[in-house]
């Protein structure tokens, strides 16, 4: 990471736009310079319907970002999630890496390269991350730099997009004059700021469930192995107890946010909640037992989803790191204990891991994707994309993308 550079993450999500611009002080900690929350409007699961608000939103979220800055930006991360998002695992391999010499960093490019996966020109890759080589039929080496070979293979996850829909979001993004340097996936993003060490390296499935998606990746050995974005999210909570207590949702959101819980049977059998007036109906009181119904509901589908993805994948069962949630949604009370007995498995609620610097208003599980982008962009500030504010097309099948960087690793691409 570069010291005294500007770095600016946009997570554009369903519920909220988050622009977050930092520096590497001197001592290496991140210097947060502005931060831009706004309501996100246009953007509705990962696509963009109204290209006027979105870009009215992003617009506003820069500009209450860069309002202490005294300075403009002009490039950004951006965080792209929906379910057009998909992922392949790919193999690439070389032989005889660089002649009878070591394996030197430029093998290891061409052996990333080598597992692209040739993709439709609907589609573009968005990542391609080493998961683990195989020199000389040596498995699970993490870092083949340095070894002598015959033969080195790499098994690669890759993660594609839609490519209509990622150009209309960096587009969105580049009519406000920003250029956008890079794109994460959002379930990479979060991970980012949230995973520890330890549970990428024992395999974890990781959720982060905000408003209008739930983002999913599961880490084994360290390593992404599976990417996903489901569509489905806490909006849908807030329209079924519309729906259910016959309040607007405004008030249903309210309602959700200050009494939902997901587990009916561990808030008071007699508490009663009261349910706002609307069309000339008086105000009322429900129970809150009945009222946490669609919630529990909603939730065990959502949980449901993700378990049915990771066994469609291969796993029967989660890793030994078991799950971590994340996402706005992820704050509605007993929700962990409600994936706890669904998976037999461990499941922590996370927030942004605590980097110095980092203001407490981000630290909570709302804002794991828009930090997680900030820190994407100071890992991976060296991949430009190919594009830019003028051009008129994304590259095809090109190797664009990103690639992720294990500590151990030292090759790039
Ligand atoms: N305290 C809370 N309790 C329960 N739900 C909450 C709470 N705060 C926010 N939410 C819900 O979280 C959701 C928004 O989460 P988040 O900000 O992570 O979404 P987003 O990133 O904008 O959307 P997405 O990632 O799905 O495109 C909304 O459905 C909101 O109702
Ligand atoms: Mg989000």
């Amino acid at each position: 990471m570069d010291r005294d550079l500007f770095y600016t993450g946009i997570d554009l999500g369903t519920s909220k736009v988050c622009t977050i611009i930092a520096r590497i002080g001197p001592e290496g900690e991140i210097k947060v310079l502005g931060i831009g929350i706004v309501p996100s409007q246009g953007v509705q699961k990962g696509r963009v319907d109204s290209p006027f608000d979105t870009q009215n939103a992003i617009k506003a979220s820069l500009e209450e970002a860069q309002r202490y800055l005294g300075r403009g930006i002009t490039s950004a991360y951006l965080s792209v999630t929906g379910d057009h998002i998909s992922c392949l695992n790919t193999t690439g391999s070389l032989d005889e890496p660089n002649g009878n010499g070591a394996i030197s960093s430029e093998d290891v490019q061409n052996l990333i390269q080598s597992s692209y996966p040739d993709v439709a020109d609907s589609k573009e890759v968005l990542h391609v991350i080493p998961m683990t080589y195989e020199v000389d039929g040596l498995t699970e080496v993490r870092n083949p730099v340095g070894l002598y070979a015959d033969r080195v293979r790499v098994d690669s996850h890759v993660v594609l997009g839609d490519a209509p829909t990622l150009k209309n979001l960096v587009r969105s993004v580049e009519d406000c004059k920003i250029s956008v340097r890079s794109l994460v996936v959002q379930p990479l993003a979060a991970a980012e700021a949230t995973l520890t060490e330890d549970e990428r390296e024992m395999g974890v499935m990781l959720l982060d469930i905000g408003g209008g998606t739930t983002d999913m990746v599961i880490f084994r050995s360290g390593s992404p192995w599976y990417t996903s974005v489901i569509p489905v999210g806490g909006n849908l909570i807030t329209r079924d107890l519309s729906a259910a207590l016959g309040v607007p949702s405004y008030a249903a959101e309210e309602l959700k946010i200050k009494w939902g819980h997901a587990i009916p049977d561990e808030v008071p059998s007699d508490q009663e909640v009261p349910i706002p007036g609307f069309q000339g109906q008086p105000p009322r009181t429900a129970l809150r037992r009945h009222m946490c119904i669609p919630i529990r509901e909603r939730l065990f589908e959502t949980l449901k989803f993700a378990l049915v993805r990771m066994q469609g994948a291969g796993l029967r069962q989660l890793p030994p790191g078991g799950m971590v949630i994340t996402g706005g949604t992820a704050q509605i009370p007993g929700l962990q204990g409600m994936a706890e007995k669904m998976t037999g498995a461990r499941v922590r609620i996370a927030s942004p891991i605590l980097i110095p610097g980092l203001p407490s208003e981000l630290i909570n599980p709302t804002y794991s994707a828009s930090v997680g982008t900030l820190l994407w962009g100071m890992k991976h500030q060296g991949e430009k994309r190919p594009y830019g504010y003028s051009d008129k097309t994304l590259q095809k099948n090109k190797p664009l993308i990103s690639v992720f960087r294990r500590k151990t690793q030292e090759t790039t691409v």
